[in-house]
Parts: C-alpha cells; sequence; structure tokens
C-alpha cells in the first residue's frame, strides 16, 4: 500500500519541503511507502505516478518549484473525476492522498473527500488568502523578494527624482502588497479591498515629492481604481483566462503610471515583478512551516482524517475541514490597511 502525493494549482516555494517532510516522517516513524502524481489531479486521472522513495527527497527543503510538476487541471471539469481517481488508486495501491494546493485545488479535494475519496490537503500560496490558517507557506517567501525588489527599485527611483509604481501579484488579495510595502516603506499601498481614487494616489505622491522623496506606489494585481462617482474601473486591460477559466490577472501598474505621471507631471516608471516571487528558494520560514505542515500532513493520513487540511494556528499546526477553509477568501481587514495608511504620502 502506499500514499500518493501532489502538487496542484500556481507552484510556489515550499512545496518540495512539504514533500520532503511527509515523505520523511512516513517512511521513519510509519514505514510507508510513497508514489509521486505527477502535474496535479491530471497524473490521477490519467495514471502518471511513479514511485517516490525517501531518497528521492533529500535535501529538497531549500528546492524552489516542485519535483511533482503542477497544473491547473479540476477533477471535476469534465476529465474523469472521482470514479478515474478511484480506478488509478486501486491499481496502484493508494491508501491516502496528500494533495497540496491552493483554494481551487482544496475545494476540489473537498468535494472528492464528500465523494468518499481518501483525501487531505496542505495548503499553500503565495496570496496567503486561505481562510483557515493563520499563513500559507510560499507567502514569506514572495513578500521577501518583492520587499527586495522594492528596495532596489527605489534607489533608481530617487536617483531620477521619479516615482515608481510596483505591481505585485495577489489575485483578489492585497496581503502581498500589505506585507512587502510596509517592510519597504511605500508611500502608499493599493489593494483589492480598498479601492481609492486617482485624486487620493495623487495627493500621496504630491506630498512625498514635497518631502523631497522619490514615491514608491504598491499596487496589488487585483486593485480597482474608484472614479468621481465612486464607482470601480476596470483600468488595467483584458489578459484572457488562464486553465482553470479564472481570468489572468495583471497590468494594472502600467495602466496606472502614466495616470499618475498626467496627475502629478512627475516622470513616473511601472515594474511588474510577476513570476519572480514564486521563484527560486525559499525563505527559512517558508521552509520550517512547509516541513511541519508534510509532518502533520502525514499524522492526518495515518489518523484518516479525511476531507480535513492541516493548517497554522499560532504557533501550532491543526487541522480544520477543508471545506470550511475553501468557503470564503481571507481577505486584508480593512484595520490592517487603515494602520498602514497612517504612514502614506
Ligand atoms: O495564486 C498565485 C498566483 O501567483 C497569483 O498571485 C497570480 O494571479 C496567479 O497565480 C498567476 O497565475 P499563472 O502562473 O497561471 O500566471
Amino acid at each position: 500500500m502506499s500514499i500518493g502525493i501532489l502538487t496542484s494549482g500556481g507552484d510556489c516555494p515550499g512545496l518540495n519541503a512539504v514533500i520532503r517532510g511527509a515523505v520523511m516522517k512516513g517512511d521513519k516513524i510509519y514505514e510507508q511507502e510513497f508514489a509521486g502524481i505527477r502535474d496535479g489531479w491530471r497524473g490521477l486521472i490519467v495514471d502518471d505516478v511513479f514511485s517516490l522513495p525517501r531518497r528521492r527527497v533529500r535535501g529538497l527543503s531549500k528546492e524552489g518549484g516542485t519535483i511533482l510538476g503542477t497544473s491547473r487541471t479540476h477533477p471535476y471539469n469534465g476529465v474523469g473525476g472521482p470514479d478515474a481517481i478511484r480506478a488509478v488508486m486501486e491499481r496502484h495501491g493508494m491508501e491516502g492522498i496528500i494533495a497540496i494546493g491552493g483554494e481551487g485545488t482544496l475545494s476540489g479535494a473537498a468535494r472528492l473527500a464528500a465523494d468518499g475519496l481518501p483525501v487531505v490537503g496542505v495548503p499553500k500560496t503565495i496570496d496567503n488568502d486561505l481562510s483557515g490558517t493563520d499563513y500559507t507557506f510560499g507567502f514569506d517567501t514572495a513578500v521577501s523578494i518583492a520587499t527586495e525588489s522594492i528596495d532596489r527599485l527605489r534607489t533608481t527611483t530617487e536617483a531620477h527624482h521619479r516615482c515608481m509604481v510596483v505591481e505585485v501579484m495577489g489575485r483578489h488579495v492585497g496581503w502581498i502588497a500589505l506585507h512587502a510595502g510596509l517592510a519597504s516603506g511605500a508611500h502608499a499601498i493599493l489593494i483589492p479591498e480598498v479601492s481609492v481614487t486617482l485624486a487620493q494616489i495623487t495627493e500621496w505622491v504630491l506630498l512625498t515629492q514635497a518631502r523631497g522623496r522619490a514615491p514608491v506606489v504598491v499596487v496589488s494585481e487585483g486593485f480597482q481604481l474608484k472614479n468621481d462617482k465612486g464607482e470601480l474601473e476596470d483600468i488595467a486591460a483584458e489578459r484572457g483566462l488562464d486553465a482553470a477559466g479564472r481570468p489572468r490577472l495583471g497590468g494594472i501598474g502600467e495602466a496606472l503610471a502614466p495616470l499618475i505621471e498626467r496627475s502629478t507631471g512627475i516622470e513616473t516608471r511601472a515594474a511588474t515583478l510577476g513570476h519572480l516571487q514564486r521563484g527560486g528558494v525559499p525563505t527559512a520560514y517558508d521552509r520550517v512551516l512547509a516541513t511541519r505542515f508534510g509532518h502533520a500532513a502525514i499524522d492526518a493520513v495515518m489518523q484518516r482524517k479525511w476531507g480535513q487540511m492541516v493548517a497554522l494556528s499560532g504557533i501550532d499546526i491543526v487541522t480544520v475541514p477543508m471545506a470550511e477553509a475553501t468557503k470564503e477568501l481571507k481577505t486584508v481587514p480593512r484595520k490592517q490597511w487603515d494602520e498602514a495608511a497612517v504612514l502614506f504620502g
């Protein structure tokens, strides 16, 4: 018998550390065997599975990406569903599945568990938008990369007496923007949860310039500008849908920069950090969190906690129902943005 592991959805730093943590503890403490499933649910549907002994995960906690590969295949989108998965699991003698993924992956996993499949979840995402866990691994790394990038952009911005708009990822939540903006001392932080007008941004930028500083505006990819009538405006160009049918975000920074330049008269540039935020080695914090999640995931499998997801609560690792954790996105509370906004301008 074996336990299958898959990584699904957008990758993020720390996935390999979870895989290593689960396999090492599973091998050492529970004497379990593991099967690696290639490219998320796709591998489990089309039977793309390989043996994952302990030696295959050696030294992995510092590696970015995922040795299993990933995809945005959804188990219920007309590609096989629970019956195909059950057949592949039986063929390989899999007793349970550890699904490592974000909101889309874990809602698929919750549905499979409700349909009787033995699945436990591990929350990952740089966006930190999953309810039920205080933090997801990958987030700390993304914030560190974004912070370092903003620090670098600041020196060139100051040299030219310009304004810089830095776009970060995060989908419909502003956690990366808020944390990286605070860490780097941004003069304005624009997030999807709080829409502001161009007049307000202009005021912050001009106040910053008046103090002899080069303004740095951090904008989250899901931010929407509020017009004078209080309506939200999509100023970024449409970028179509991704493989999971979700709108591709990005472009707000490029769209905002000329508006700021026009309204302030300050030469303004835009930099989009994009997938840099998901690449490379995880921070020490993310390696530790991911390893602890991996350990807890194999414990959950051994305890047959199907339908549960491992999670961080304070400093403890706990389990919570996946169905609960995927009900709504964890957005930035207004209070936290207000705390940061005290320093804008
Ligand atoms: O969910 C993680 C994330 O990086 C988002 O912040 C971003 O909008 C999206 O994935 C990008 O997805 P893709 O890699 O498919 O372009």
